[in-house]
């Protein structure tokens, strides 16, 4: 049971559930999001006007309740539309919690070494069977900005049924796909057997690609073991130790470059922290090899930017931070290339290691997420 107050001349309404709990909405927001037939499409839910088709001083002249429908009739339309209770209140935007720098949505849960012993893991066979296997894996990844797939064939470019799972692969300057293990005359680091240290992926493209599969088809090399931390965890240990430090890396854009083959120079000018307006984590950005001279940190807080880097690679380094594993023949992870920051230690010339890896984006496995959670919606925003 509900009840509504009309308040502020019919520019607010004041919703109250039985439970005692009690929402404001605007009556421009409201008659923005009518869910009526001349509003939205009924098909696609595509809203099928403009703002500038709402007139200007829209009020909310009356309204009704049956059951757990709330009709309003807007002026100077003359408009009646219906609500539902549920809807309203779920999407309720009075008293939202302060937000603070470097919050993170409640779906995901920051991680450090602890979680080694509970690596988000599903059978690729599963996965691609099973949609309730694959909705599962899909919310880990989600979760965790990581996941690993087993039991998967050795074949070449296996990692593309991967990437098929949720979405499409993202082709670059390296390819559909490329290749990871040793060359003669390597042109970038990762090609060789040098332990490399954690970072995110391509930070010199903008946008970045945000999902990264690294897919194992041999790997009988001494060491090699890939680790995994998380950059969301790291930038909140960093402000909560200091958050002048915190604040610079959020608040000046490094530069990022490659430029190691013909006909290829890419540029970005980002944070390594990225931060949206409202303080929540966007994106980490961390990646010694490719960060070019900084000169957009005033001079006066160069130094302070430095010691923040400084300590921030040192978060990113800590044996807490990180959940080590080997990959055999057959498995791969997947990282959410703007959250989790991967890494290799090095490995022996002996015997073989052979990854493939692949770039996708996580628009489309949160896509799949958000379809198998909450089946049949249809609407397109
Ligand atoms: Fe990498």
């Amino acid at each position: 049971m509900y009840t509504v107050k009309l308040t502020n001349n019919g520019n607010e309404i004041a919703i109250t559930d039985q439970s005692g709990k009690s929402s404001r909405f605007h009556a421009i927001w409201l008659r923005d999001n009518a869910w009526d037939p001349k509003t939205r499409a009924p098909g696609n839910g595509q809203r099928l006007i403009t703002l500038h088709d709402i007139p200007n001083g829209t009020h909310i002249e009356s309204f009704s309740i049956f059951n757990t429908k709330l009709t309003l009739r807007f002026m100077p339309e003359g408009k009646t539309v219906d609500y539902d209770f549920d809807w309203l209140m779920k999407h309720s935007y009075d008293g939202s919690q302060e937000n603070y720098p470097g919050w993170i949505s409640s779906a995901l849960e920051p991680w450090n070494a602890n979680l080694s012993d509970s690596v988000p893991t599903a059978d690729l066979g599963k996965a691609q069977a099973s949609k309730s296997t694959l909705q599962n894996w899909l919310h880990q990844v989600r979760k965790y900005g990581f996941g690993k797939l087993t039991n998967g064939p050795t074949d070449t470019g296996t990692l593309l049924q991967v990437a098929k799972l949720f979405g499409y692969v993202r082709e670059t300057n390296y390819g559909n796909f490329f290749e990871v293990r040793t060359e003669v005359n390597p042109t970038n680091l990762a090609y060789t057997s040098l332990g490399l240290q954690a970072h995110t992926d391509n930070p010199y493209r903008d946008p970045v690609p945000t999902l990264q599969i690294l897919y194992c088809l041999e790997n009988s090399a001494e060491g090699g073991e890939n680790m995994v931390v998380d950059g969301f965890h790291a930038a909140q240990r960093l402000r909560d130790e200091n958050p002048d430090w915190f604040d610079v890396l959020t608040k000046y854009c490094a530069k990022f470059e490659y430029s190691g083959e013909e006909g290829v120079c890419l540029q970005s000018r980002r944070p390594m922290i990225e931060l949206a307006p409202d303080g929540e984590l966007v994106s980490i950005r961390f990646n010694s090899r490719s960060t070019a001279a900084v000169t957009d940190v005033p001079f006066e807080h160069m130094e302070t930017y430095y010691a923040a880097y400084r300590r921030f690679g040192e978060i990113i380094d800590d044996p807490e931070m990180e959940v080590t594993f080997k990959l055999s023949p057959g498995e791969c992870f997947i990282v959410d290339n703007t959250r989790v920051l991967h890494a290799r230690k090095g490995y022996s010339g002996s015997g073989s290691r052979w990854l493939q890896g692949c770039y996708a984006d996580k628009d489309g496995l949160l896509s799949t997420l958000n379809a198998l959670e909450y089946k049949g919606l249809k609407v397109k925003q």
